[in-house]
């Protein structure tokens, strides 16, 4: 029998049911719910809509309720229809009369935007925790790199020097971003729908205000249509994930390729990486393989509730039960992803010989051998030309920049002396790039400091 039976018998078809019914996954807000519900059931009593004994009586339950819940001795009726009618039956259920009078001025419309507020902003701080965990881990790393050169990339063509402290901390820059994303969405998360009643708000004297204090709500929402129907805050979160994801991924993307025989960059520790069945040789990163491959569940999430909600006539429509797998999925997702990425980054061991033998043999410092020409006076195009003409010459000859003679130097050009050679020096040339943001040790390390205060 249903909770709101009345206008129809309550007896419900199964099938109905099973299409009908969110307990399956809403239940994992019942600290929420029972939280929201303590919080009106407080005001209530404030303003004098049921007696102070009344409040009181209905506050024990729910606190009852909640930690029989947290212990085990109470199990979550799975065969209810949402958490929210598990909560008041109970609750009636336990105290009787006066439990039947805590869904006064309130709707599940409400009370469910209330719900999945509140516990976004929680799992919002969990993530932030992770996210921190993961870009620190970053700095820590990149630390122990400053002077690791290694290949820039583009195109996925060698470019220019860099190191690997330098190319870990463009991925702490990211994370960074995240945090602020989600600290911004949390903002608007913690706006209180309550109040809002179905649709219309209530015709009872509720303090909202109070109700938002209570819960550590930064306001309330001025429009009751909009209360119960906004769900933008759910999908700036699914937004702010999506891009999380994406850096993950691409994070990823680079230590799967650092891993393959080609690149030789990094080796993840044993226990966190992967074999083959039938291949005796492999050793797999299924983690950042898996990392990519999650990235797209977390965007279809996203698009799950924009479509959902593209075309919803106010207020609540039962289309926006729709939000909270798709949330729990994309929330997840992002948890074990972070999870996971911290102590493999942590574990894992860099291979500097194979990144400065990649770096040798790109000829990327062709750009500061022009720059060196620069230096003596000649204009950058035709140095650009000399330097092309020397990386063939070298292609063909099988040689490098570094290992030129002085005399094959100077077949191209009378401009080159002694000191082409420490000006070319792969060390030189990324410690040459000195202003901030750039590759040289000293901006790096300032990056990193200037990353660590910011996620203190
Ligand atoms: N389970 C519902 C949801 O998640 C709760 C609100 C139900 N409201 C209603 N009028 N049936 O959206």
């Amino acid at each position: 029998m249903k909770l709101w039976a009345g206008r129809t018998g309550g007896d419900v078809d199964e099938r109905l049911s099973a299409i009908n019914n969110s307990i399956g996954f809403d239940s994992r807000m019942y600290k929420q719910d029972i939280q929201g519900s303590i919080a009106h059931a407080t005001m209530l009593g404030k303003v004098g809509v049921i007696t102070p004994e009344e409040s009181a009586q209905i506050v024990e339950g729910l606190k009852g309720i909640l930690s029989d819940i947290d212990s085990g001795t109470l199990e979550i009726d799975m065969t209810c229809e949402d958490i929210h009618t598990f909560v008041e039956a109970t609750l009636t259920q336990r105290i009787g009369t006066a439990g039947k009078k805590l869904h006064t001025a309130r709707s599940r419309n409400d009370q469910v935007a209330l719900d999945i507020r509140m516990y976004l902003a929680e799992r919002i701080d969990h993530l932030t925790g992770l996210a921190k965990d993961l870009a620190n881990a970053l700095c820590d790393v990149a630390e122990q790199h400053v002077e690791t050169v290694m290949p820039g990339y583009t195109h996925l063509q060698r470019a220019q020097p860099v190191t690997l402290g330098h190319y870990l901390m463009a991925y702490a820059q990211m994370l960074l971003r995240d945090i602020d994303r989600l600290a911004d969405c949390k903002r608007r998360t913690l706006i209180l729908p309550l109040g809002s009643g179905a649709l219309a708000g209530t015709t009872y004297p509720l303090d909202r205000p109070y109700v938002a204090e209570l819960l550590g709500f930064n306001g309330i929402s001025m429009n009751s249509l909009d209360g119960v129907s906004d769900r933008d805050f759910a999908l700036e979160l699914l937004a702010d994930l999506s891009i999380l994801m994406t850096h993950l991924s691409r994070f990823s993307e680079e230590i799967c390729l650092w891993c393959s025989w080609e690149f030789k960059f990094v080796t993840l520790a044993d226990n966190f990486s992967t074999g083959s069945s039938i291949m005796p040789q492999k050793k797999n990163p299924d983690i950042t393989e898996l990392v990519r491959g999650k990235t797209g569940r977390v965007y279809g999430d996203l698009m799950t509730l924009l479509t959902a909600m593209k075309a919803l006539p106010l207020a609540y429509n039962k289309d926006m039960q729709e939000d909270k797998e798709a949330l729990f999925d994309a929330i997840d997702t992002a948890d074990l992803s972070l999870s996971v990425l911290d102590p493999m980054l942590r574990t894992a061991t860099f291979h500097p010989d194979n990144m400065k033998k990649a770096a040798a043999a790109g000829f990327i410092n062709a750009t500061d051998c022009a720059d060196y020409m620069v230096r003596k006076g000649v204009p950058f195009r035709d140095a650009y030309a000399v330097t092309g003409k020397l990386v063939r010459y070298c292609i063909e000859q099988n040689k490098t920049l570094e290992i030129l003679t002085l005399d094959e130097y100077r077949q191209f050009s009378p401009v080159f002396d002694n000191d082409v050679y420490p000006a070319i020096d792969l060390l030189t040339c990324v410690s040459q790039r000195n202003i901030p943001g750039a590759p040289a040790p000293a901006r790096v390390r300032e990056t990193i400091a200037a990353t660590r205060k910011a996620l203190q």
